[in-house]
């Protein structure tokens, strides 16, 4: 089963009250969004994901707590198209616990694990067309080196690549863990597991993930109330740098205004970094997948 990462602090710095509507962008296993419901009684949860299978099981989930929740599946690139299809321009807090959940990785038909044979696959979306055989499989050498140096911060990326193109075709994943072992030094691969890197790529192309977080957490900035929250669970780098360069743009004065001797209202910033925190080191210890998340909570103060 999913085990919720950082669930109590982001349910604190959500700062939901009774009423609040309050709009979960990665529903899952229904961790967060179960707690969520429970505090907004006389409120509204619009829960997104783009897995029908995460879907079918947080439906029940939900509905054994209350009714006062829509599920939208749906990606969450489309949260301002789809929350106006509600009649919702306005929300109180947004919450984003990305990446894939456990059973998305457990599950061996899914192929996002490096330890379980499956057909390459990796889409969190089965009805999107692009998955990992096809990135694998048709990309060009620099494209495919670019994609691995890129989303994976993979030194070896140029190796992994020629060696792919050079194994081509590649069906299963265990078959693609087997080429990534013969492209890098004998030395690396007692550091971490070889393919690590090369398997986080992959699935960041074949889901767009950061140029999709990019955009949804933008629009999600518009539509905050005065006081309303964004909390974000981000599980590597690149995608926390996005999101603390996002929150920092939107939170501070911009460099070429800063000496002048009064802020013209309209200048100053409209929201505020309130926490950046990682999970205690008993989360950690309990849970592998917390090690490397961590949260960041801003509020639309103007
Ligand atoms: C880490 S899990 C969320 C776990 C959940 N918070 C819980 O406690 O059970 C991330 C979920 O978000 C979904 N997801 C990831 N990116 C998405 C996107 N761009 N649009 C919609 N759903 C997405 C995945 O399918 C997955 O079910």
């Amino acid at each position: 089963m999913h085990k919720s990462v950082l669930l109590e602090e982001a349910i604190e710095y959500l700062n939901l009250k009774d009423n609040s509507i309050i709009v979960d962008c990665t529903l899952g296993y229904g961790g967060h969004s179960s707690e969520i419901l429970k505090q907004i009684p006389n409120g509204h949860l619009y829960s997104f994901d783009q897995d029908s299978e995460a879907i079918d099981y947080s439906k029940d989930r939900l509905s054994k707590i209350a009714d006062n929740y829509t599920i939208i599946k749906s990606n969450f690139v489309n949260i301002k198209e789809e929350l106006r299809k509600k009649g919702i321009d306005k929300v109180d807090g947004i919450l984003y616990d990305l990446g894939v959940s456990s059973p998305q990785l457990d599950e061996d038909y899914r192929g996002f694990s490096f330890h379980k044979d499956a057909k390459l696959d990796m889409r969190m979306n089965r009805q999107q067309d692009l998955s990992a055989y096809n990135v694998v499989n048709e990309y060009s050498i620099d494209k495919l080196t670019d994609v691995i140096f890129k989303y994976g911060e993979e030194r070896f990326a140029r190796n992994i690549s020629k060696a792919i193109v050079n194994s081509r075709p590649i069906n299963t994943t265990l078959e693609l863990v087997e080429v990534i072992k013969s492209a890098v030094p004998m030395k690396y691969k007692k550091d971490h597991h070889p393919a690590r890197k090369t398997f986080q790529a992959i699935r960041i192309e074949v889901n767009n993930e950061l140029e999709v977080f990019k955009k949804s957490l933008i629009d999600a900035l518009s539509l905050l109330n005065k006081d309303g929250r964004i909390c974000v669970i981000t599980f590597h780098s690149l995608e926390d740098k996005i999101c603390k360069e996002i929150f920092k743009s939107v939170s501070t004065i911009r460099d070429e205004l800063k000496n002048m001797p009064i802020i013209p209202k309209e200048f100053e910033p409209k929201f505020k970094v309130v926490k950046v925190l990682s999970p205690k080191t008993d989360e950690i210890k309990d849970n592998k997948r917390a090690r490397s998340a961590k949260l960041r909570v801003i509020k639309r103060i103007g």
